[in-house]
């Protein structure tokens, strides 16, 4: 029997209440945090979608695991059993923990990067771009031309424009690239995935101009699902296998485990490279901790060991991409516009088109997401004007999917909430910026809707 309804693979055995709040309370609430989602107190919020970032749910496998943190300064079995555990699925021969994804990077670009180089990326992630210009060089994206199209179906939108990347090392010189990333899954481009094809392509690139490869792996499980679903020649391979012949085409990667580590805190840096491993150690100790823990307890490395697995079950990936899937199949169905396809763990949804009649100096995406809340105490956040100023190519706003938290029943609940803003969607009032910040203003920017500006003048 072909089976329709979508079941979580999971039990719940611990709950956590959520609190509804009524209308009128949450336009007081948003008007107090300004009309900026950041600033809400995260228990005046019903659904939070803000991010899918360290607020996963870990299993009984992984809080099992957690009692048997050690939590030894130095050479902590729980140490070797976050490497062993990595090391099965990304093959590397250094496994260097870290605080979290941007730590790792910190300490690559660090090492790697000097003033005038240049790191090619599918698409940087902020965090990896501003720690690539912290040292001084240039990040570009290359992205493929279908991946900067939010309506255009195509089943890898990740992927990086390999004859571009071929013209860039030719234009400024091998010496001046000192590595380049590709982001599985490209979070910055809607979660869409990079094929084995194009990753096949990268490494051959890089190989031919002795340039090392590093994956941005934060998303690499959902990216190996993907590519079985989609790619030919994969659908008889398992995720683990996939990743594991992913990253055999690299030479190290940076990770947050807040991702696909089904864990709430913790990253790692891997690399195949004796002496940059040695430079990236001694980084490591003046800023993070010892190499055997690197800013981690011994029981979150022991949550990773067990959460970078089970993030590889197949019924975990099939429930997790299904369930976006539906989310965005839903909204496609009654003509809201997202960017398409539906990627891994986000929905986006494209606010220039959702409010047109709002210009864009008066942040259509942030309207779209404080309406959201007002509507359903759902928060979601804007990725456009406020976030990127005028660099802004589009307006989103994404609708990031924690991992094993919420159920289908809260997926239709926030598919009933947009259908109802969709509805009314001509009388979304724009916003005008009251305050911002010099730089990262999207954190605590102020805000007011344009109506209220208007009447308070007159
Ligand atoms: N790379 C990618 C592709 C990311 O999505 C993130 C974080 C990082 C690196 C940095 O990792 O947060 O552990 O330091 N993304 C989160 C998000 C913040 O909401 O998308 P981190």
């Amino acid at each position: 029997m072909p089976i329709r309804t979508i079941i979580e693979p999971f039990r719940i055995k611990s709950v956590e209440p959520i609190r509804w709040t009524t209308r009128k309370e949450r336009e007081e609430l948003l008007k107090k945090a300004s009309y900026n989602v950041f600033l809400l107190d995260a228990e005046d919020v019903l659904i939070d979608l803000l991010t899918d970032s360290g607020t996963g749910a870990m299993s009984t496998a992984q809080w099992a695991a957690v009692m048997q943190g050690d939590e030894s300064y130095a050479g902590s079995p729980s140490f070797y059993r976050f490497r062993d555990s990595v090391q099965e699925i990304m093959g590397y021969k250094h496994v260097i923990p870290t605080h979290q994804g941007r730590a790792a990077e910190r300490i690559l670009f660090s090492v790697m990067c000097k003033k005038g180089d240049v790191v090619p990326n599918n698409t940087h992630f902020d965090t990896t771009r501003a720690n690539v210009e912290f040292t001084g060089a240039e990040a570009v994206d290359l992205l493929r031309e279908e991946g900067r199209h939010p309506e255009v179906i195509h089943p890898f939108k990740g992927n990086m424009d390999v004859e571009a990347l071929e013209a860039l090392i030719q234009r400024v010189g091998r010496a001046r690239i000192p590595l380049v990333m590709l982001t599985v899954t490209n979070n910055s481009g809607g979660g869409q995935p990079v094929s084995m094809e194009n990753a096949r392509q990268v490494s051959a690139v890089c190989k031919k101009y002795g340039i090392p490869l590093y994956f941005d792996a934060c998303r690499f499980a959902e990216n190996s699902y993907f590519i079985k679903l989609r790619e030919p020649g994969y659908a008889e391979k398992t995720p683990k296998e996939i990743a594991q012949e992913m990253f055999a085409l690299g030479d190290g990667c940076t990770m947050s485990a807040k991702k696909d580590g089904m864990a709430n805190i913790g990253g790692f840096l891997c690399t195949n490279d004796d002496i940059i491993a040695q430079q990236e150690k001694n980084l490591l100790i003046l800023t993070e901790g010892y190499p055997t823990y690197g800013g981690l307890a011994g029981r979150d490395l022991e949550a990773i060991a067990v959460g970078i697995q089970e993030a590889l079950h197949e019924d975990y990936l099939r429930y997790r991409i299904t369930s976006t899937g539906y989310l965005g199949r839903k909204l496609t169905e009654a003509g809201v516009p997202i960017v398409q396809p539906p990627g891994g763990h986000a929905i986006y949804l494209d606010a220039r088109t959702f409010l047109p009649h709002i210009p864009l100096n008066q942040f259509p995406g942030v309207a779209l997401t404080c309406e959201l809340y007002l509507e359903g105490g759902i928060r979601a956040v804007e990725i456009g004007g406020l976030m990127f100023g005028k660099a802004a190519k589009m307006d989103l706003v994404r609708l990031a999917i924690p991992r094993r938290v919420y159920t289908q029943s809260h997926i239709d609940y926030v598919i009933e909430v947009l259908l109802e803003v969709w509805k009314r969607r001509e009388d979304v009032d724009g916003m005008e910026l009251l305050y911002e910040a010099p730089f990262l203003r999207h954190f605590t920017a102020r805000l007011c809707p344009t109506a209220e500006v208007a009447a308070a003048a007159r």
